[in-house]
């Protein structure tokens, strides 16, 4: 399918990226990862801007929250699950899936692709 110079190309079908999966997956001369968290869709070439590693193919998991009570004290690390993150394999950048911003740098971001799900099948824009 294509719209004024950009194509849709179908990558998969909805029950190949679940809630909290993943697909990667090469378009032409691109690798993209595709995230699902809380239902949506994200989807960001699998280039890490630090210095180009896999990192779509890293680590998910969620955010780590120091835990600080009333009077300012910390009980340790936990986890948020409800800001989940992927981590670049080659030097651990860490990246929010839903924005793809790295966790402490703003200025440092991930290539979105426009992603989109209809009728079951999942299609990226490039
Ligand atoms: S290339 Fe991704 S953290 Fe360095």
């Amino acid at each position: 399918m294509t719209t004024s110079g950009i194509t849709a190309v179908r990558v998969g079908g909805t029950d190949d990226i679940p809630e909290l999966g993943r697909l990667v997956v090469d378009v032409g001369d691109r690798t993209i990862g595709i995230f699902r968290v809380q239902g949506r869709l994200y989807a960001y070439d699998n280039v890490c801007p630090h210095q180009g590693g896999p990192v779509c193919q890293g680590r998910v998991m969620p955010k780590v929250r120091e835990n600080i009570d009333a009077e300012k004290k910390a009980h340790g690390m936990g986890y948020d699950r409800s800001e989940m993150h992927i981590v670049c394999p080659w030097h651990g950048a860490e990246f929010v899936i839903a924005t793809g911003v790295h966790a402490g740098i703003s200025t440092l971001r991930l290539t979105s692709v426009d992603v989109r799900e209809r009728d079951g099948e999942i299609y990226v824009s490039v």
